[in-house]
Order: structure tokens, then C-alpha cells, then sequence
């Protein structure tokens, strides 16, 4: 099939690049000229992992094509994929100036049937609104089709190989059918593709997203409890969720939910909810926990260094929102960093991907290690805002030899709290006893 990925960034980048990978042609347009040609070179824009393999087989095999050209992409595709953003507006609600605009050039370009995909997360009814634009400019016959996506940043390339379900929101019997085709060489393990009305498919991804927000938030909240009452978060999680109708996935408590999807999406469906009346009491709650909960260590780190962190040298691991990528946004390392700093601590900081993202905003404020062990070096405390497997088993006396105070202030749990002290750290982590 032939297919018109719209938009570059990390959901149409692995959207294109998979979709080639079972021998459709793929063209992805993006305006970012610089992007477009070092992708045209074979340079992967994003780091995400195994897409550099799948993507240079499918340039190399000529499946996979880029171009700065709309309408060169709008004349291609059969499908023609929206993978645009949907930053959040001042006020919490998704603005959808990018995919409202593309809508428009859609209906005045396409000359044949098309089937036009919102890939992007979009409020309820987008469909219908995008489907009113391209109709009051086009001259042929097209459908407007919802189809949510479910990657994980990290995980993006296997989530979109092996999808535990694909969402089609759709009207047209002739729209789904080439969207079940498609989409069938992914679904072969038995996985379901499910068929339903637009709006709901758009919903379904909002409430998803606002889910596991909220599963993760409830967590970090019996954490916090948990050290109120000297229980250990851990026993507490392992017991909860081995009963299968919770299960064991997204019960981690940490030091908050970040990424450019959970926070977003919770405000953007709250502030939906308020448009029609409706007051999503538990969303309210869960951004305010979590907002809460990116700095709660902060006073537990001042208890052990005191309340003047003037001059105090503080090492930080992990910066990004979360393993396996360099995307810092919203990252609760974002909020640590800004209150130590503000406190008057020096940071030196550490990560695998995200120090170039991190050194766009933060500048000379901080100074950039260049190893994890390098960052630690003369620090009263070390403190670690994302688990990179990396930072899971260091060598902890060489660490306590660097330290100038054996201290470990641990937003993501990582080590067990009694090899810690053996080990003659004073180890704060979350939800666990001291
Ligand atoms: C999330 C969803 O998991 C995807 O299904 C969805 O497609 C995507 O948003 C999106 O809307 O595009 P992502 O933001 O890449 O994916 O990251 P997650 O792995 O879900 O993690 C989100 C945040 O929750 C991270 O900050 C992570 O550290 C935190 N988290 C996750 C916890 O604090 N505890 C957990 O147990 C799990």
C-alpha cells in the first residue's frame, strides 16, 4: 500500500519507518528542512532504540522516502497518516491549530479517495472537526479515520510491531477494511484490531493515558503513607499487584509521572470535562499529587544537608523523564533541579542521552559529568531522578571513596535499602523505611 506519513517526530518517525518495514511504500513529510535532508542521509532525528536498523533497511530497499513537500505527500498516500502536535494551550486543552491547518490543505489538494488517519492524540471529536475542513475544500471522496497510538517512548519500535490492540475509530465500512489490512501483519499473534465510533477511539487514548497516571499516582500516594506508617512500598506492591485485576505493571512509586504524554494528556481531558461541566475530580487530584511529588525529597535532602544548601555539591544521575530516551520533557528531574539550584546547591549532573536536551535550558547553571562515577566525585550527596539500567548495580565502594558523605537520595528505588546501610550509606528512597 501506499502511505503519507504527515509529521516527523517520534509517533509518525516509527509509524513510517514500521509501516515499510512490511513492504508498504512510505512517504513522511515534515516542514523542518533540516530535518527532512539528514534523514534523507539516513540519520535518525530522535533517539529511540532499534529504529536505526529498521529505518536504513527501508531507505536502502527504497521503501521509505522523506520530503518537505505536502503536496508531493498528499498526492502519494492512500493512507495519508496525522501525526502532528497537540501542545497543550494556555488553558489545559489541546491545541489543534497544527492538524486543523494540514486538514485544510488535505481538502484542497487530494484528487483522489484518500483516507485520512489521526494518529496525533486528539480531544473527542477531531474527527468530526477535521472531517468538516477537508469536506468544505475537497472536490473527491475521503474518510476520516481515528486510529490512537499506544507507544512507549523506548519502546516505540516493539509496542508498534506487537501491539497488544489496535483502536480504529471509524464510519466507513471501505475506510476500515484498508485499515485492518494494513495493520493485520502486526496482529498476527491474535491480538485484537478494535472497531468502534470515532469519538470513542479518540477517548479511549485520553482515558488510557489518565489511567495509568492515575495508577502510578495512587502508588506514589501509598508511598508516602507507607513511610508515615513504616510499612515498605515494595511488599505493598508485590502483594496488590499479584492480584490480576490489578496487575503488576505501573505500580512503581517514584518521584512523579513526566514525558510529553501523561501531563498533557490529564489536563488536556480535565479541561475537556470542565467544557461539557463535567468535573473529573480525580484527574484534579492526581496533577496536583504529582506536581507535589516531583519534589518531595527536596526536605528529606535538607533534613540530611540542612536547610542552607548555599555552596552544598550535589551529584544528580538521570535526567531524562524517564530510561531509555533523551526527552526531558516535563522530567521530574526539571523540578529537582530547579529547587536544589534556587536553594543554592551546585549540581553535577549525569545522563546517558539527555545532557545535550538538558544543557538547551539549564546552560552553565550546572556543570556536566562525564561519566556517572565523574559526576559523583566531591559530592554530599548523590541524588537519582531516572532508573537507567546503567545506575542499577554501581560499584558502591568506589562510590563511597568519591563521595565526600556517603549519601544516595533515590527518586526511582533502585537498590535494597538494607545492602545500602551495610554497604555504610544513608539511603533515602520512597515509600520504603530508612
Ligand atoms: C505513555 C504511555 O505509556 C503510552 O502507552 C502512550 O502511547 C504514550 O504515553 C503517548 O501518549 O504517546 P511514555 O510517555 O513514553 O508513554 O512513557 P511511560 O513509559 O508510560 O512513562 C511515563 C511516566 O510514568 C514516566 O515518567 C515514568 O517514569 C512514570 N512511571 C511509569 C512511574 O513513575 N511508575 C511506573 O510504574 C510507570
Amino acid at each position: 500500500m501506499k502511505i503519507t506519513v504527515v509529521g516527523t517526530g517520534y509517533v509518525g518517525l516509527v509509524t513510517g519507518t514500521c509501516l515499510a518495514e512490511t513492504g508498504n511504500e512510505v512517504i513522511c513529510v515534515d516542514i523542518d528542512a533540516e530535518k527532512v535532508s539528514k534523514m534523507q542521509n539516513g540519520v535518525v532525528p530522535i533517539y529511540e532504540p532499534h529504529l536505526d536498523v529498521l529505518f536504513e533497511r527501508n531507505i536502502k530497499a527504497d521503501r521509505l522516502k522523506f520530503t518537505t513537500s505536502l503536496d508531493e505527500g498528499l498526492v502519494f498516500g492512500e493512507i495519508i497518516f496525522l501525526a502532528l502536535p497537540t501542545p497543550e494551550d494556555e488553558d489545559g486543552s489541546a491545541d489543534l491549530s497544527y492538524v486543523l491547518n494540514v486538514s485544510e490543505e488535505i481538502g484542497k489538494k487530494i484528487q483522489s479517495y484518500k483516507v485520512i488517519v489521526d494518529k496525533s492524540t486528539v480531544p473527542v471529536g477531531t474527527a468530526e472537526k477535521v472531517h468538516a475542513v477537508i469536506a468544505a475544500n475537497a472536490s473527491c471522496d475521503f474518510d476520516v479515520v481515528s486510529n490512537p497510538e499506544f507507544l512507549r517512548e523506548g519502546f516505540a519500535v516493539d509496542d508498534f510491531l506487537k501491539p497488544e490492540r489496535i483502536i480504529i475509530g471509524s464510519s466507513s465500512d471501505k475506510a476500515t477494511k484498508l485499515m485492518q489490512r494494513l495493520y493485520s501483519p502486526f496482529v498476527r499473534s491474535g491480538n485484537p484490531i478494535i472497531v468502534m465510533d470515532e469519538k470513542s477511539a479518540e477517548l479511549t487514548k485520553y482515558a488510557a493515558n489518565s489511567f495509568l497516571a492515575t495508577k502510578i499516582t495512587f502508588m506514589n500516594e501509598i508511598a508516602n503513607y507507607c513511610e508515615k506508617v513504616g510499612a515498605d512500598v515494595d511488599k505493598v506492591r508485590a502483594g496488590m499487584g499479584s492480584d490480576s485485576r490489578i496487575g503488576k505493571r505501573f505500580l512503581f512509586p517514584g518521584i512523579g509521572y513526566g514525558g510529553s504524554c501523561f501531563p498533557k494528556d490529564v489536563k488536556a481531558l480535565r479541561k475537556a470535562g470542565k467544557d461539557k461541566d463535567y468535573d473529573f475530580k480525580i484527574l484534579e487530584s492526581v496533577i496536583k499529587v504529582n506536581d507535589a511529588q516531583k519534589t518531595v525529597l527536596l526536605p528529606k535532602i535538607e533534613a540530611y544537608l540542612g536547610n542552607n544548601l548555599t555552596g552544598k555539591k550535589i551529584a544528580v544521575w538521570g535526567l531524562a523523564f524517564k530510561p531509555e530516551t533523551d526527552d526531558i520533557r516535563e522530567a521530574p528531574s526539571i523540578y529537582m533541579m530547579k529547587a536544589l539550584l534556587e536553594k543554592g546547591a551546585e549540581l553535577t549532573v549525569f545522563d546517558p542521552e539527555a545532557m545535550p536536551n538538558i544543557k538547551k535550558s539549564f546552560g552553565n547553571t550546572l556543570t556536566y559529568a562525564d561519566s556517572m562515577y565523574g559526576a559523583t566525585e566531591g559530592a554530599d550527596a548523590l541524588l537519582i531522578c531516572t532508573e537507567w539500567s546503567i545506575f542499577r548495580t554501581p560499584n558502591f565502594q568506589k562510590l563511597k571513596g568519591l563521595l565526600n558523605q556517603p549519601a544516595i537520595f533515590d527518586g526511582r528505588n533502585l537498590y535494597n535499602t538494607e545492602d545500602l546501610q551495610a554497604e555504610g550509606f544513608t539511603y533515602i528512597s520512597i515509600g520504603r523505611k530508612e
